[in-house]
């Protein structure tokens, strides 16, 4: 079926009480993941993308993060799941891409060790078979040699080879649901090639729903059908790839594309300005003190009014009902 969606979040919100007060990671975010389609998810350092990543599989470390609103798997409410019906889910139905894959990997299994875990924890067949679907899956993702990798432990693999072990443990037992939270951090350029390539190839030979964790639009625009642009834990923007790249509405999608554009020419120019703390974030725009197209209306504005048309969400004042902006007037 066209565009069937996999994953979806309605009002996800992720928190974390602390002495201080409430750190809001995540607020309100509703996305939905479609089969065989690259959802990419970009916002600067700190803005929620990791935290809310790992929602999403219920791998949060820290035990105190509280998460409520919906996570729904194919009509499933993951939210409603003990932690052994959600280990099954993981691996299986849904994978991820961490972006630190050093920390992934228990330094004394070998690589092939943890294949055969993945895979058996999952489906009931020997040792051989899992080494078999490993080593399948070792090839898929180039690395060269794998019966060699496959005995080797992680501290003996570089960054960008660890980076495509997980891929390849990700994509073993075909999921439905793909996360991968800045897949080529540690990798050289033609290593991100080669990776980003890898995961083009899994959602069209699979259909896998992807979501493409990155701060690099040019990732971004390379890959994704669909953008949505985290502030503060909010998406504050959500448009079809092209729309959005040549469109931008939300000041904040306006200001990254501008130090992306800065970039291409040798000279980065940042937004101005730091986020607010995500501690206590109230529910007024948080960009409001970087923003350089603010009004008298943005005071009064807050972060549930929702604006925009059908294909293209924006969470500021300019685009809700009532202020009355065309979407593309102020483009
Ligand atoms: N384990 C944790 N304990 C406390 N606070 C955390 C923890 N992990 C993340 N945070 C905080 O949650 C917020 C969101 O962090 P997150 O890691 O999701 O950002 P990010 O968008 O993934 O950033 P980056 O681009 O650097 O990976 C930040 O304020 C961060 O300091
Ligand atoms: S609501 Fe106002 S301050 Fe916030 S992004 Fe929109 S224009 Fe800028
Ligand atoms: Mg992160």
């Amino acid at each position: 079926m066209k565009n069937e969606v996999v994953l979806k979040t309605d009002n996800l919100q992720v928190f974390l009480p602390n002495n201080q007060g409430i750190l809001r990671a995540v607020n309100g975010v509703d996305l939905e993941i479609k089969k065989g389609k690259i959802l990419g998810l970009v916002g600067e350092s700190g803005c929620g993308k990791s935290v809310m990543s790992l929602s999403l599989l219920g791998l949060l470390k820290n035990k105190e993060w509280k998460i409520e609103g919906e996570i729904e798997l194919r009509g499933k409410n993951l939210l409603s799941l003990s932690k052994e019906e959600m280990r099954k889910v993981r691996g299986k139905e849904m994978a991820m891409i961490m972006q630190n894959p050093m920390s992934v990997f228990d330094p004394l299994t070998t690589i092939g060790g943890h294949f055969v875990d993945t895979i058996q924890n999952h489906i009931k067949i020997t040792t051989k078979e899992a080494k078999k679907i490993a080593l399948e899956n070792l090839k898929k993702v180039s690395l060269p040699n794998p019966e060699k990798i496959m005995k080797q432990y992680p501290f003996q693999l570089s960054g960008g080879m660890l980076q495509r072990v997980m891929i390849a443990i990700a994509i073993a037992l075909n999921p439905a649901v793909l996360i991968a939270d800045e897949p080529t951090t540690a990798v050289d350029v033609t290593v991100q090639h080669q990776i980003l390539g890898q995961l083009k190839k899994l959602v069209k030979e699979h259909n896998t729903g992807v979501l493409l964790v990155s701060h690099d639009l040019g990732v971004i625009a390379q890959m994704a059908d669909e953008v949505a642009v985290m502030y503060c834990g909010y998406i504050v923007e959500k448009a079809p790839v092209e729309e959005l790249f040549r469109h931008p509405a939300h000041p904040y999608t306006k200001g990254l594309l501008s130090s992306r554009f800065q970039l291409t020419k040798r000279r980065l120019k940042p937004i101005e300005g730091q986020p607010p703390s995500l501690i206590n974030l109230s529910n007024q725009c948080p960009f409001l003190e970087r923003c350089n197209e603010a009004e008298e209306i943005c005071t009064k504005y807050r972060m549930d009014e929702i604006g925009g048309i059908k294909n293209h969400l924006v969470r500021c004042a300019k685009y809700v009902t009532g202020n009355e902006v065309m979407l593309h007037e102020l483009a």
